[in-house]
């Protein structure tokens, strides 16, 4: 038996971790400046909240979602992404609109894993629910804008279009699959041509053919198109760049007007770090009030293959040794008494080994600084100091060791 992780499932290493918590922490400053609410969802959901929203015909339902049936013989899904549950969250709490909620969640699609693709993977999101003016999009976009600064994303471009109202891309939908009727399209198209033509428009291997394909802005009403517009002109008012990308049908059906997804260099196939857009029809299909919304989710991974953010190093370690087991009762004393007084880390190495050797680790560790408390030291009430780098050793009181350590590491931040 050789006890592996599952491919396409990441065990995340303190660097990694240490690289997450800065890029959090930035995190946190942003939604609290924009008053977004933290929300954490379940990992687990009834697999009809996916196949309702999401829509039954798209990849990640048909053929990406973990689900199996519970002891109770439910059938019930990892969740592959966040909006939904947070609008099953929103619904189920009675949450009064608008609310702006914020998440940092995990998601399980069963894709094929790749660079930058993963069977677990996280999202840092943020949902608008109650917000229906194309302002809320702009702003939105803006907030991703300064997450990927705060990842230390520096190189990304903004892929935008609209897919207007269901009523209007029913009419395109219709247009497009007479169109491709009779089409030689690759067989994953064939499939898709009864049942979402869009995604042919997605397809690398058919769609660059299609040139003269009808489009879905042919199809918008007049008041889609004065949406869209407004979006484009609210982000050229901000300075945000973006492309129009009329192929951008993104992976799941509820959208509605707003689309856009966020593109990072260097990553290779797997270049989205980001997407998002407004899904004004959702809340009203699973079952609650006429609520428009719109949200986005960046990929944490994604953004950290694209990230030039470097975590802030460790504080100084300072290590505790007893010379011999009666010392022990005062070495814990004196972490007692340092750790978390100072910016420094505190570690106690009570293992019965020789002082050398763990004066060897001490310097494998990185040690800043090493007390040492003997025989000697404690009948004169003291301790023995050894800054690691200067290589200096002496000897101060007992109740000086907090002030003289504070003089070499610097007073609490
Ligand atoms: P999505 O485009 O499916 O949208 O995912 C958003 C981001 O999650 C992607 O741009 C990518 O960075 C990351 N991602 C997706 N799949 C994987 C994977 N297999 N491995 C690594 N990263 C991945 C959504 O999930 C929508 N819920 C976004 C949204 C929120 N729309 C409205 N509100």
């Amino acid at each position: 038996m050789n006890f592996q992780r599952l491919r396409g499932f990441e065990d995340l290493l303190p660097d990694e971790m240490r690289w997450r918590q800065a890029f959090l922490q930035r995190v946190e400053r942003i939604f609290a400046a924009h008053d977004i609410h933290w929300i954490t969802t379940p990992t687990l959901e009834r697999t009809e909240l996916f196949e309702r929203s999401i829509g039954e015909a798209t990849d990640i339902v048909e053929k990406e979602m973990f689900t199996f049936q519970d002891r109770g013989g439910r059938r019930v899904t990892l969740r592959p992404e966040g909006t939904a549950p947070v609008v099953r969250a929103f619904l189920e709490h009675r949450m009064q609109p608008p609310v702006r909620l914020g998440y940092y969640i995990n998601n399980f699609r069963a894709e094929r894993p790749q660079k930058g693709r993963l069977r677990e993977f996280w999202q840092v999101g943020v949902e608008f629910l109650g917000y229906a003016h194309p302002a809320s999009d702009v702003l939105l976009i803006q907030i991703a804008t300064e997450i990927l600064e705060a990842a230390g994303v520096s190189s990304w471009r903004l892929e935008l279009h609209t897919l207007g109202t269901p009523e209007e891309r029913n009419h395109f939908r219709e247009a497009l699959r007479t169109y491709l009727a009779g089409k030689d399209l690759c067989a994953d198209c064939q499939r898709r041509l009864e049942r979402n033509p869009l995604r042919v428009l997605d397809c690398k291997v058919d769609a660059p053919r299609l040139t003269d394909a009808p489009r879905l802005v042919e199809f918008l009403s007049e008041e889609s198109r004065r949406f869209y517009e407004e979006v484009r002109e609210g982000l050229a008012r901000l300075g945000i760049p973006f492309e129009e990308n009329p192929r951008l049908v993104r992976g799941l059906d509820y959208y509605t007007h707003t689309v856009f997804e966020f593109k990072a260099e260097g990553l290779g196939a797997q270049d989205a770090v980001g997407g998002g857009g407004r899904y004004d029809g959702l809340v009203a299909y699973l079952g609650g009030p006429d609520v428009p919304a719109s949200g986005f989710a960046m990929g944490v991974e994604r953004l950290r293959l694209a990230s030039s953010l470097i975590p802030p190093d460790l504080p100084p370690l300072v290590m505790i040794l007893g010379v011999e087991p009666a010392d022990l009762p005062e070495v814990l004393s004196l972490e007692g008494e340092l750790a978390g007084k100072g910016p420094w880390r505190v570690q106690v190495y009570p293992e019965p080994r020789s002082l050398k050797a763990r004066m060897r680790l001490a310097n494998r560790l990185g040690a800043h600084m090493v007390l040492i408390v003997g025989e000697e030291e404690r009948k004169n009430r003291a301790v023995r100091l050894r800054d690691m780098a200067g290589h200096e050793e002496h000897t101060v009181p007992r109740e000086r060791v907090l002030e003289v350590l504070r003089k070499h590491l610097g007073e609490v931040p």
